[in-house]
């Protein structure tokens, strides 16, 4: 369940809310797992998310956040009945009123991926109408710590560094990150104050060279209106960073399936150490890429996917990648030197784009197209224009599962069918979960 399916569970009976329920205590019965990493429950007939709880649990509430109507927020403070998954958390700064990065610290592994596996049924029942077992698989055998490659630390008001509370700017300074990666979850960073900086970012690669990247606020312009005037009835400014690099190398480094690849220090790479590896597995597995085809990775990245698909391919075939960021698009040029064939183009996604991309590729449309989009997914416009463009297969990597879903219906009404669902453990002690969907048309299961 998400907040709207709360608003609308709440619904019946009607919200009691007159008053604020800011500070109440609830002794609440847990329900199931809701998206986002907290779960339901129920209280004078309003839906309660309850984080720090496991469905099943009876557990004392404290309201962090109550907006009125039908749904408020709480910490689970007292565990009266424990789930057996329940476990103590290895995080010291993960508790109620703690560093809001985590979500399920107090989870036992195998509970975590039960609970994001019920998470990403629920929302392709919901939001896609499809009925499906889901198994979320770990990437490694590993204790759910010590993982994240990169992590952008918070600067709190006297320059400590820190993460953010759960939907609060209030930043928790914190001595080291358990789930972060040698280098990043106990960046040397830590150990100073910062003031003056807006965050601090920290990765590494997979040769152990760590950058540290410093983001400043910027003074912001003010937006103009729609016709490009200042002043008079404007939107609130945005936020500017700029970005500097304290150390580090000038790129990172990391090797997927024996190939080299750099990235940008401020590029992105999947942060998990097996998760590059076994997705772009998981991917050359469900295009069965045959030597001539025609290949679309759109959102492409560095070239990740681009180049696994054109060794595919072989020099026969072509592999065009769309990418927004200009970084990215240059580290794919290195990145796919040696392979002509394929290329990254600097683009942002569109039905316009990927009509233009799939114009380029071929007169006959593609055969395989990847996309890898950020957490809004490609919605509506993108993914007809993917299907239209003819594949006979289409492989969507997620790392939202409600944008997954509701992309999935569209290509669901369009007579396609989802064919293969694999589900990953890519972000440990997270609510956060990847999802490789396979779609193929009805009308050709070759
Ligand atoms: C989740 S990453 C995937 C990158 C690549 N597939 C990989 O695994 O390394 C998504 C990428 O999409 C890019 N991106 C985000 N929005 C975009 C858009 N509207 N058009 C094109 N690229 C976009 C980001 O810059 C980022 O590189």
């Amino acid at each position: 369940m998400d907040e709207r399916a709360g608003q609308r569970a709440g619904r019946q009976p009607q919200p009691a809310a007159a008053e604020s329920w800011l500070g109440r205590r609830l002794e609440v019965r847990v329900e199931a797992i809701a998206h986002g990493g907290h779960c339901v429950a129920r209280s004078a007939g309003r839906v309660v998310f309850v984080r720090h709880a496991l469905p099943g649990e009876t557990v004392l509430a404290e309201v962090t956040e109550d907006r009125g109507g039908s749904f408020c927020r709480a910490d689970a403070v007292e565990i009266r009945t424990a789930s057996p998954d329940r476990v103590s958390r290895p995080c010291p700064y993960a508790h109620p009123g703690g560093c809001g990065g985590c979500d399920f610290q107090h989870v036992s592994l195998p509970g975590q991926r039960a609970l994001k596996a019920a998470v990403v049924a629920e929302q392709l029942s919901r939001l896609a109408g499809l009925e499906r077992a889901v198994t979320v698989q770990p990437l490694d055998d590993g204790d759910g710590l010590g993982w994240r490659r990169r992590v952008r630390f918070a600067v709190g008001p006297a320059g400590e560094l820190g993460l953010r509370a759960h939907r609060s700017h209030r930043v928790v300074p914190l001595s080291h990150c358990p789930i972060g990666a040698p280098g990043v979850g106990d960046a040397r960073a830590l150990q100073s104050d910062w003031p003056g900086l807006a965050e601090l970012e920290v990765a590494v690669d997979d040769r152990g060279e760590v950058v540290e990247l410093a983001h400043r606020s910027r003074p912001a312009r003010p937006r103009r209106d729609s016709r490009g005037r200042h002043g008079g009835n404007r939107r609130p400014a945005r936020p500017v960073l700029s970005t500097e690099q304290l150390s580090g190398p000038p790129a990172l480094r990391y090797a997927v399936a024996g190939r080299e690849f750099t990235v940008h220090p401020a590029g992105f790479w999947q942060t998990h150490p097996q998760a590059a590896e076994v997705f772009t597995a998981t991917v050359l597995r469900a295009a069965s890429a045959r030597p001539g085809e025609r290949v679309l990775d759109l959102y492409a990245g560095s070239g990740l996917f681009t180049a696994a698909l054109a060794s595919a391919v072989t020099s026969t075939g072509r592999v065009l990648g769309l990418e927004a960021e200009p970084t990215a698009v240059a580290d794919a040029g290195a990145n796919l030197a040696d392979q002509p064939w394929a290329a990254v183009r600097r683009a942002t996604v569109s039905a316009a784009t990927v009509q233009a991309a799939t114009g380029d590729l071929s007169a006959d449309g593609v055969d395989i197209v990847v996309l890898d989009p950020p957490r809004s997914g490609a919605g509506r416009e993108v993914l007809s224009a993917i299907l239209a463009a003819g594949p006979r297969v289409v492989i969507y990597v997620a790392c939202d599962p409600a944008a997954l879903a509701r992309d999935v219906r569209i290509a669901l009404d369009a007579g396609w069918q989802l064919d293969e669902l694999s589900a990953f453990d890519a972000f440990p002690m997270t609510h956060h979960v990847e999802c490789i969907a396979v779609l193929r048309p009805l009308w050709n299961r070759s």
